[in-house]
């Protein structure tokens, strides 16, 4: 288990950045136009009903475009909240501190849930992943983003750093066993892709599946 998968660390980790997180980390690691074509794909409509979990500083948020959309972002950091509801844009959105394994939500109130850099930090993906199937509609859908596990390379000493330094630190994962976990809590049509930032294109993967009327 990566060392941030602990709730406390993660929570710690998350209140010394907050303030520099919107402006720095979601631009370095995930950046917007990855985001946008992935929250594209998702097919999120006018009127949705909408859940970010692990929203942060509400980056992603900020990309969910249609106006009238309901909006809920849920996150454990205290610090990356104040951030997120010191933001205009964000005004409507109904923010809630909450940790991602136990979502304080009905079962099957969101047409579509998306969570951006935040699956790295969970302690039981699968719990997690378990509980957005449930608060979610049927014929919902689901956009999960994260750390793509890459092998480590012969010649770049560097991507083996960073891939090592990931690992220690994070939950990593490949397309085999993101398949894995999200069917294993009943999503369906799995399909990921391998992305990343113009400095690592293949850093992130992104998978959207969705939950069968
Ligand atoms: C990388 S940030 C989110 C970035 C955001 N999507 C953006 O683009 O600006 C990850 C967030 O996940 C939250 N998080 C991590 N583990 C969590 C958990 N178990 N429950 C709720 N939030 C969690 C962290 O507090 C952090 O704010």
């Amino acid at each position: 288990m990566g060392l941030l998968q602990r709730s406390d660390v993660a929570r710690w980790w998350f209140s010394l950045f907050a303030p520099e997180y919107a402006s720095f980390g979601s631009a370095v690691f995930w950046p917007e136009s990855v985001q946008r074509e992935w929250i594209d794909r998702l097919g999120i409509e006018s009127g949705d009903c909408v859940l970010d979990i692990g929203c942060g500083t509400g980056g992603t948020i900020e990309h969910l475009s249609p106006a009238s959309t309901e909006i809920h972002g849920l996150d454990q950091s205290v610090d990356q909240l104040k951030s997120a509801e010191r933001v205009e844009e964000l005004s409507t959105v109904d923010f809630l501190r909450a940790n991602a394994h136990w979502l304080p939500y009905s079962d099957e109130t969101f047409d579509c849930v998306v969570s951006v850099g935040s699956i790295l930090y969970w302690a039981d993906t699968e719990e997690v992943l378990r509980e957005a199937f449930r608060v979610t509609k049927p014929g919902g859908r689901i956009l999960v983003i994260g750390f793509n596990r890459r092998p480590m390379s012969l010649w770049n000493p560097i991507h083996n750093v960073q891939t090592a330094t990931n690992e220690m630190l994070f939950f990593q994962y490949d397309a085999d066993e993101a398949t894995r976990l999200f069917r294993e809590v009943g999503w369906q049509d799995v399909e990921h892709g391998i992305t990343g930032p113009g400095w690592s294109a293949n850093l992130i993967i992104a998978t959207i599946a969705c939950k069968k009327s």
